[in-house]
């Protein structure tokens, strides 16, 4: 692991004001700001329904690691993107291990892992395939999920802290799955997770460490007891009992 923890130090603590604000407003983010958040596995999923926090939370971790969307590989091909600036990553700081210590203090391209988001994610398969330094396929011919899996095994490859927002978007049921044998994967091999997902399928990857986020804040859970996997099993087991609120 690369990242023990990430919190607010006092001295960076927003003022009465600045907390009456976005992004301190969001609950997950106020708890953040009065507790920090602990790893304590390899994979953690953040699991919780649009709007909860999850990815103002996920930026500002890549942030606190010097992450980019490109996992320092950008500045080879494109020159170097601007690195993001969130109010909570301005505060924000982290934790490292040893490890993290010296993949932070070291040069840029010492640096492993990299944050995606959805957005991104989506320009790099249409963009990178054949590109030194990523992979040869030509994903921009693949389909969309395609295209992600095969640069999710083509990124995948160091020990490294890697922040994803919603990497399941463009995948369908398997591949999925398969994106669970990749960070499992990743996981046993010295490098880090943090993930923010919907779906369950992700946040079942054995091993990992689940916080629900949503309007109490954020709070370790385990999968079976998950809001989203509620839902999941039951509109799965009579899809009608939500429909009939939806379609009159
Ligand atoms: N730049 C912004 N300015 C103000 N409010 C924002 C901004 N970005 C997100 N929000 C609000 O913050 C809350 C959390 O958003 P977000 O972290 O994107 O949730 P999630 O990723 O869980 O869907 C939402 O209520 C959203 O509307
Ligand atoms: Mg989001």
């Amino acid at each position: 692991m690369f990242v023990d923890r990430v919190f607010v130090p006092h001295g960076l603590a927003p003022d009465r004001a600045e907390r009456a604000r976005w992004p301190f407003t969001v609950p997950a983010v106020a708890q953040l700001l009065n507790e920090g958040l602990t790893f304590m596995r390899p994979v953690t999923f953040l699991v919780g329904d649009n709007g909860s926090g999850k990815s103002t939370l996920v930026e500002a971790i890549a942030e606190s690691f010097k992450l980019d969307a490109y996992g320092g590989r950008l500045a080879r091909v494109h020159g170097r993107p601007d690195p993001t600036r969130t109010p909570l990553g301005e505060v924000l700081r982290a934790d490292t291990t040893r490890a993290g210590a010296r993949m932070l203090a070291g040069p840029r391209r010492s640096k492993k892992g990299f944050f995606l988001r959805a957005e991104t994610a989506f320009d790099m398969t249409e963009n990178l395939g054949g590109v030194p330094g990523y992979w040869d396929e030509d994903t921009s011919a693949m389909s969309h999920g395609e295209g992600f899996l095969t640069m999710f095994r083509a990124m995948f490859d160091a020990p490294g802290f890697y922040v994803m927002d919603e990497p399941e978007a463009a995948l369908s049921f398997t591949a999925c799955l398969q994106l669970v044998g990749l960070m499992h994967q990743l996981g046993e091999r010295s490098a880090q997770v943090v993930c923010a997902t919907h779906s369950p399928i992700l946040a079942a990857t054995p091993g990992a460490d689940v916080i629900e986020v949503g309007d109490h804040g954020f709070r370790r859970t385990a999968w079976e007891d998950l809001e989203l996997v509620d839902h999941w099993r039951r509109y799965l087991g009579n899809p009608n009992a939500y429909l009939r609120h939806i379609v009159p």
